[in-house]
């Protein structure tokens, strides 16, 4: 399978029986959503595969905790950062139970074992005079937490976050990238299933032919505190990316793995990531004389009708509404059965509920209730012992017989939803087969009980061996198939569903609750048109809920930045008689000095919230345009403070 050409590869000739397989660690400045969902669903149906063929396998996930970015997010909640990071990377935790997600190992950036081989991995670097001080400047994005190159932005701005960038420039350390880039390229060139698909290696390689400048590796810890400090230089914390990426090494290293497994990596990532990927993280165990990985596997993103699902945007669906609606299995088939791999595919609940019908309930579902339901008519439920198999029966046997090892072959292309169609086409074959066998006919004959054993004896054999290579991506319905089969207490391996006849005469099914509900499509339709409607109701505000706000003349009368956010100004105002704190994030746009005098536009009657510890008791009103200029609202009459707005 994978080590053909990777020149790490531990054994380069022999089929490969162990592997590892990696997730990206998410950001906790978000709540978990579909698109981590797939990803992760994705690598434990594949580490679940590999199980099931009897590889010693290793599935790490976890998260990513450092940085600017999270730092902001914790503040303007009141938390530390621990406490934030805390809580949310439980919440990943907690999905992934949930999603029946079976990870061998969870890491987190702010673990000590983590920041101690990050610590490790730098300073051999340093030592190796690959890490330069110098000054760098530059369109930074916090959402990406990295430098964009004009190239790079799409209309001035982020092309991920949609946000116009801000000028930077600082002192940092470098990691001489540029150094390996043609080491990069021609490893690359040499080994066509390095990056996978090819579009991507593409991709890298064309970043490859220009030159890719020295990486920034460092932040001011003064500006940036949560991060790790570079152990030469403690006034300086870790550039997230360096520290992220090495948690694919780091949870290995810590637990005296990393010989074991780290000869095959195997990396799933979004095609967000590709760069840091693709360039950072070959270049960075190039230089700090690490194997590099085998494998970079890039997925494309789910996209709904409003665009690409991301945190800034806010449209991301939560993976546990439709599972907890729909079930677990459905759910983790339609994610699998829907994406081609590397390429883009749109999410819907409609398309999850056409394809519970067409492929669970109808073509898996109903074979097992004809199956059951003939054996309890005919047999009372007892499995019987199957005759000589004519062509028919060996047509239907091959169909199956051959599967795992085609399937086997479409999972190293990471053609996941070839493999389940390959599945499915047998399964329908399987129906075809009762329809042609007739055993309702056969039934009626008493001469013919022989014949009739043999046919339901093939329905069961279909179902087994389909249970066996569906088990990965619907865990728990394949174990409760395998229940009504009467085969609930044994384990089953891939090589298990290459075989027929492995279910023994005399077995006593169980019929049981169809596995998989079919869903009213006409119902569902109606009730998404309904929701629609009344979304578009929500947005118009009623006069009344208009009347609930106060908006009010406040005048400011002291204005000064914020003592812990340089982007928030601490303003206070006269709203008549009375005294207010406001704190307003304008000072990227006014000087304190020239707010004070201003008679603003204020809403009145807000919820006091602390912002970065500063109670704020108000929010002032501004206008901004589409390139992120801003301007606060104020009179054009002078009006006593305290005048009401309305
Ligand atoms: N923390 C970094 C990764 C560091 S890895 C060393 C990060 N985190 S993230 O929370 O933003 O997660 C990005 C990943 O989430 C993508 O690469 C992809 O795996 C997944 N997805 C996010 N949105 C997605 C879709 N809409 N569709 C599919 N997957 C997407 O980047």
């Amino acid at each position: 399978m994978d080590t053909k050409t990777n020149p790490n590869s531990a054994d380069k000739a022999s089929t490969v029986n162990t592997y590892y397989a990696t997730t990206p660690i998410f950001y906790v400045n978000a709540e978990p959503h579909i698109g981590h969902a797939y990803t992760t669903t994705l690598v434990d149906v594949v580490t679940r595969f590999h199980r099931l063929k009897g590889d010693d396998t290793f599935f790490l996930t976890g998260t990513d905790e450092h940085g600017e970015r999270i730092y902001q997010v914790a503040m303007s909640k009141g938390q530390t950062p621990q406490e934030y990071t805390d809580e949310i990377a439980g919440k990943f935790r907690a999905i992934w139970d949930s999603l029946d997600i079976r990870y061998d190992e969870f890491i987190r950036t702010t673990e000590a074992r983590h920041k101690e081989v990050v610590r490790h991995i730098l300073q051999r670097v340093y030592d190796r005079g690959d890490i330069i001080f110098g000054e760098y400047g530059g369109l930074y994005c916090t959402g990406c937490e990295r430098y964009y190159t004009e190239k790079e932005l799409v209309g001035g701005r982020c092309p991920q976050h949609d946000i116009k960038l801000e000028y930077r420039s600082e002192e940092n350390y470098f990691f001489r990238m540029e150094k390996y880039r043609t080491w990069l390229r021609e490893t690359i060139e040499d080994n066509p299933d390095f990056i996978r698909p090819e579009r991507y290696r593409n991709e890298v390689l064309a970043m490859l032919r220009e030159p890719i400048g020295d990486l920034s590796i460092s932040r001011p810890r003064e500006r940036v505190p949560w991060g790790i400090p570079l152990p030469w230089d403690d006034k300086h914390v870790t550039y997230v990316w360096f520290d992220a990426l090495i948690n694919y090494y780091s949870a290995l290293e810590s637990r005296g793995l990393t010989e074991r497994y780290w000869p095959h990596v195997n990396h799933f990532i979004g095609k967000d990531i590709v760069k840091p990927h693709g360039v950072f993280w070959p270049t960075m165990l190039k230089a700090a004389g690490l194997p590099i990985y085998q494998h970079l596997n890039v997925h494309g993103y789910w996209l709904t009708d409003s665009g690409k699902m991301s945190k800034s945007k806010g449209n991301v669906i939560k993976p546990l509404e439709l599972k907890d609606k729909y079930g677990n299995d459905a759910f983790r088939y339609y994610l699998l059965r829907d994406m081609s791999f590397g390429l883009d595919a749109n999410f819907s609940e409609v398309g999850l509920a056409e394809r519970n019908n067409s492929d669970l309930a109808n073509d898996l579902g109903n074979l097992l209730n004809r199956t059951l339901g003939m054996l309890g008519k005919y047999r009372q439920g007892i499995v019987p012992a199957a005759a000589e198999l004519t062509s028919t029966d060996l047509e239907l046997k091959a169909a199956f017989n051959t599967l795992p090892q085609e399937i086997v072959r479409l999972f190293d292309n990471l053609q996941f939803d070839r493999a389940i169609e390959k599945v499915l086409e047998a399964v329908r074959k399987a129906n075809k087969y009762i329809a042609d066998t007739q055993p309702w006919v056969l039934a009626k004959d008493e001469q013919q009980a022989s014949r009739l054993n043999t046919v339901l004896y093939n329905c069961i054999e279909a179902l087994r061996c389909a249970s066996i290579m569906l088990e990965p991506i619907i865990p728990q319905k394949a174990q409760e198939l395998r229940l009504q089969l009467g085969l609930g207490n044994r384990n089953y391996t891939l090589a298990d569903a290459a075989q027929w006849g492995l279910t023994p005469a005399e077995t006593q099914t169980q019929s049981g609750e169809p596995l998989f509900p079919r869903v009213d499509l006409a119902a569902l339709q109606q009730a998404i048109e309904v929701g629609e409607e009344a979304l578009k109701h929500k947005a118009e505000v009623s006069i009344d809920d208009f009347a609930k706000l106060e908006f009010r003349v406040a005048e400011v009368t002291k204005a000064q930045t914020h003592p812990k956010a340089d982007k928030l100004l601490v303003l206070t105002v006269k709203v008549g008689p009375e005294k207010r704190t406001i704190v307003s994030g304008i000072k990227q746009w006014y000087q304190p000095e020239e707010m004070v005098g201003k008679k603003l536009v204020i809403v009145a009657n807000l919820k006091p919230v602390k912002l970065r510890g500063i109670l704020s008791e108000g929010m002032i009103l501004a206008a901004e345009d589409k390139d992120g200029n801003l301007s606060v609202t104020t009179l054009d009459r002078d009006l006593a403070s305290g005048s009401e707005v309305r």
